[in-house]
Parts: C-alpha cells; structure tokens; sequence
C-alpha cells in the first residue's frame, strides 16, 4: 500500500477510471450507482490500483452524462447519496484506494442555481458568473462552434443576450474573469477535500481562459494564472500529497511542463491527447480517420518521456470515456484480442508517468457496433445529423461512429456470464456488448492468463521495480515499422520493453547483453528463439550487479 502522507506519492501510483453510470447497478435501475462501486473495490484491490478517477456523479441533469453539473456539493440521486460518497472514501480508504473526483469547473449545467439567477436580469449577481453578448436573434456575437456541433452562442430571449457554451448549449461556460466565481469554485473543493478525497481530475481546464471575442478557447493568455491561483488556494494545502491530474487537448510539451511543474505550482499532472490523436486527419475532425503513423507514435511517445523527465509529469493512457476502445483501434479485437491488448498495456505501463486504466481495458473490451437509435451519447448524435446532412454516405458516417463514438467505451462493464453481463437486473441504459459472455471478470480472475491478471501483474511490478517510476527513456528501432522498443534505466536497474505492434511474425535478435536479463512479463510462453509472434511484448530487467559480471 502506498503511503499517501508522503508527497509525491502519486508518482508510483496507478489509477483506475470509473464511469459511474456503466459500472455496477445495484437498484435494477439500468445505471450505476456508487453502492456497485463500493461492492467492487475488492475487485479493484485485486487489480493492485491506487486511486480511483471517478466520472463526475455529481446531481446533473444528465444532458452529458454529468458533464453538466447543477450542483457542485451534491450527489445525484441516479447514483446515491452522499453518505454513500462518504461510505465510498472510507471502503476505499481501508483497500488503499483513494477517490479522486471530475470537476467540472469550465461551464456549468444551464440548470444550475447561478445559471437560473444569471439569465434573470444583466443585474443580477451571477450574470456574470457566465459569459455573455449582445447581440440579435438574427446576429450571433460571432461565428464559433460548439465542440458538440451548433454556435458556441445562445440566445436568452428574456435578456436580449447570447450566452458562451463551448460544448453543449446546457453547458455554459463558466467567465473565470469573476474572482466571486472563482471563490466559489475554490470553497467548494475545499469542502471536498475536507471529505477526504485524494484529489481532483480536472475536466477541459485548458479551455477556462476563453476569450471568445479573439477566438482563444484552449490555452488563453490568463489560463496560467488562473490554475497557479486555483492550486495556491486549495490543493497546496495538502502540500504535495493531492493528486490533481488537468485535461489538456492542447497541450504539448512545453504546456505540460509549467501545468505539472515540480514545485506544485499547478497540478500534479495533465492528460494530454497527442498520442492519441495521431490517427485522424490533420486539421480535420475526429470522425476523418486515418491509418495509425506507427513511427510518428513512437517519436511522440519518445518526446514526451525525455522532455519531462525531471521538469514534468507524465500521465500515461490510452482509454477513457471519450475515447473507443483502444484493442479495437490500435491492436487486433478478434483472433489476437489478448495478446494485443497485452502487448498494449506493455507497451503503456513501461514508461514512466502515472497509468490510468480505463474499466473494462483490463478485460479486453471491445468496441461495440449499434444501429444509429442505440447511441445516447449528445456528440455521437449531432454528428451524424451533422454528417448526414453535409451529404456524407451513411455507410461512412456509420463507419466512423463504429470507430469513434465514446459509447464505444460506454458501454455496461462485463462482470460475469448471466444476463445484462452482471451489470444491472434492469434495462441497461445503453446496450451491453453482446461478447460479455466471452469477455467477462469472473472469467478472467480465474484464469491466470487473462488479460486480467497480466495487467495485476504489471502493476505490481511499478511497485516492485523503481526504474519504472524513476528510469530515463531511450527509444530504441526508431524507424523500424512493426517494433516499440525502448529502454528505461535508474539506479542501476536497466529496463528493456519490447513489442510487436503486429499481427505478423517479425525477425528480431535480442541484443546479446540482454541474454541473461530476467524476464520480468512476457504475453507469450518464453523460449521459443528469437522472433517476436503476433502482437508479442515482454520486458527484460538487468540489475547492477548482473551487469557488472
Ligand atoms: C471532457 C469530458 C467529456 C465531456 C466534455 C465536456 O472532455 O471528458 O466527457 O463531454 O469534457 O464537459
């Protein structure tokens, strides 16, 4: 168990993603809800994670699955009460599980109590907890998008103005121009922390420093001073021991540098999207796929492994709730679905950062394909509508929802063989993947050689070994077309990772110092010769004095 009284502890830590409403319903509802949770940290404490990021289950009219957040200190009924949170910390707390929460602070829902008084009058005390313009119903202030499709503009009839919302027209966006604002924002999680969480992921907080009228949305020229006055007023508090982790899609190195400075001047970490979003067209949107470019991935993996070593943190992932699953879009989800998304995970838990597992990623899950009808997702929907209406072919646009919609990850963990996969007695609010028969946690903890158990295996080992958390990175085949290899080493250990992004034999010699190396994890049986099978990873470790001999 990780001492979490100890600064920086998060830094040999693993996480765990929760989304509430697809995890374990326990009232029949159809939704999750946190008693499923708390009947699952055993589960979890099996996995070897230390800290739960929990999707936001704060009371939400749901619009964006609790992106929307119309109260910031309560829970939504959908998934309990707050003496269920309160439970949730202490079960967790027991298991060396901490919980860190989803805040929402760029917009709020449109039902939120400042929200209703802001739109009230121009004179109101919260009008300006918002971002407004004049304007008329014919002229928009100007031409911005939602990220979610539509104007990034509302008009309030009442008012004669156009309120801001980046993303749907029920979230709007939050003016952090108004210190009042601000105060509020920091006394509510300092009222959380009080709670006993272990920290916060920041939901979009590159986008908080908008200023519409110049068309800055991400990484606005107060964005800055902003999260060192954020940080200053409430995580600094638990001097270096809150994990605080900020969405950033436009962050690059540089950016991530300052957010997760060493002094604990901002946050302890960012998640940010280069990686992830190599496979789609540049300049385009998510929905123009392109094939993965293996060696471009590999060169911005490097990149951001040596350009924050000792000034930054990394976070290390490849699935979350926005995103399809990864063994259905970089590996292989039929006849090599575990070892290549063993060969995934190794390639992922070998470098140094914080990894985050996203449910059901240390199953295998898969992407799932619905007819048009069975996504709920708010984004998914308005880009079809959007696409079709552009005159995209509908095959086309169907292709690229089975490839990106985030139902993908959306959809109900699969926790055994009986009906709705364990997850609820009820309807499930979004369709189960029919595989759960075959891809299932009950299955999985039995078997040894599960994907299951490769990921506790790899987990444990971070704990283990030091060089994970601390090694330097050197990217090694760097033009090679079908191998990630690279190599890791501190205090006298010397990691080397080894995968086979392909579902094809390829011809490889372990260099010979590595002969005697001990094989740390492999997603093959060992000793067959040289040559790396389809989608094979292992890892090799030479300590000091094995070096010396
Ligand atoms: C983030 C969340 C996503 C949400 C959006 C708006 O990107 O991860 O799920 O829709 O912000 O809050």
């Amino acid at each position: 168990m990780l001492d979490k009284t100890k600064p920086g502890w998060w830094k040999r830590a693993v996480a765990y993603q929760i989304y509430p409403k697809s995890f374990q319903d326990t009232t029949g509802s159809g939704t999750g809800d946190l008693r499923g949770i708390i009947s699952r940290l055993d589960y979890l404490q099996k996995l070897g994670i230390d800290v739960i990021w929990l999707s936001p289950v704060f009371a939400s009219p749901q619009v964006d699955n609790g992106y929307d957040i119309s109260d910031y200190r309560a829970i939504d009924p959908a998934y309990g009460t707050l003496e269920d949170m309160r439970e949730l910390i202490a079960e967790g707390k027991k298991r060396g599980i901490g919980i860190l929460l989803d805040l929402v602070l760029n917009h709020s829902s449109d039902r939120h109590r400042w929200f209703l008084e802001a739109k009230r009058s121009k004179e109101n005390p919260y009008h300006d907890y918002y971002v407004w313009r004049d304007g008329s119903p014919e002229r928009l202030p100007n031409d911005m998008r939602s990220c979610f499709g539509g104007p990034a503009w509302t008009w309030v009839p009442e008012i004669h103005q156009y309120y801001f919302h980046q993303f749907a027209p029920e979230q709007p966006d939050l003016n952090w121009e108004n210190p009042a604002l601000r105060r509020e924002l920091y006394n509510m999680i300092l009222w959380w922390m009080e709670q006993g969480v272990e920290g916060f992921r920041l939901d979009v907080i590159d986008q908080i420093a908008k200023e519409p009228d110049r068309y800055i949305t991400a990484n606005g020229p107060r964005l800055h001073e902003y999260l060192r006055e954020l940080s200053r007023e409430t995580f600094q508090k638990r001097k270096g021991c809150l994990v605080t982790v900020g969405e950033a899609w436009g962050a690059d190195t540089e950016r991530a540098k300052a957010y997760s400075a060493p002094d604990g001047s901002e946050l302890s970490m960012v998640f940010q999207f280069e990686h992830i979003c190599l496979d789609q067209q540049p300049g385009k949107s998510k929905w123009d796929l392109m094939p993965l470019p293996f060696v471009r991935l590999k060169r911005c993996f490097a990149r951001w492994q040596t350009e924050l070593h000792g000034k930054g943190w990394n976070s290390l992932f490849l699935d979350n709730h926005d995103l399809p699953r990864i063994v259905s879009r970089w590996g292989d989800d039929g006849a090599f679905r575990v070892q290549s998304a063993e060969m995934l995970a190794t390639m992922l838990h070998g470098m140094q950062g914080t990894p985050y597992v996203y449910q059901g990623e240390e199953l295998g899950m898969t992407n799932i394909r619905l007819p048009i009808s069975g996504y709920r997702d708010v984004e998914t929907r308005n880009a079809y509508a959007e696409r079709i209406a552009a005159g995209i072919p509908e095959a086309d646009v169907m292709a690229s929802l089975y490839a990106r919609s985030r139902d993908n990850a959306r959809t109900p963990m699969q926790w055994d063989a009986s009906a709705n996969a364990g997850f609820t007695t009820g309807e499930p609010w979004i369709a189960v993947n029919p595989n759960y028969k075959e891809i299932n946690a009950a299955a999985q903890t039995e078997d040894e050689n599960s994907v299951f158990h490769y990921y506790r295996r790899l987990i444990a080992l971070r704990k283990e070994y030091p060089v994970f958390a601390e090694g330097d990175f050197t990217l090694l085949e760097e033009e090679h077309p079908k191998l990630f290899v690279y190599r890791r080493e501190a205090a006298g250990q010397t990691l080397l990772v080894v995968c086979n992004f392909s579902g094809e034999n390829v011809k490889w010699a372990l260099p010979s110092e590595w002969r005697s190396a001990k094989a740390l994890i492999g997603n093959y049986p060992s000793g067959e010769g040289d040559d790396l099978r389809p989608w094979e990873a292992k890892m090799l470790l030479l300590e000091a004095h094995e070096k010396r001999a």
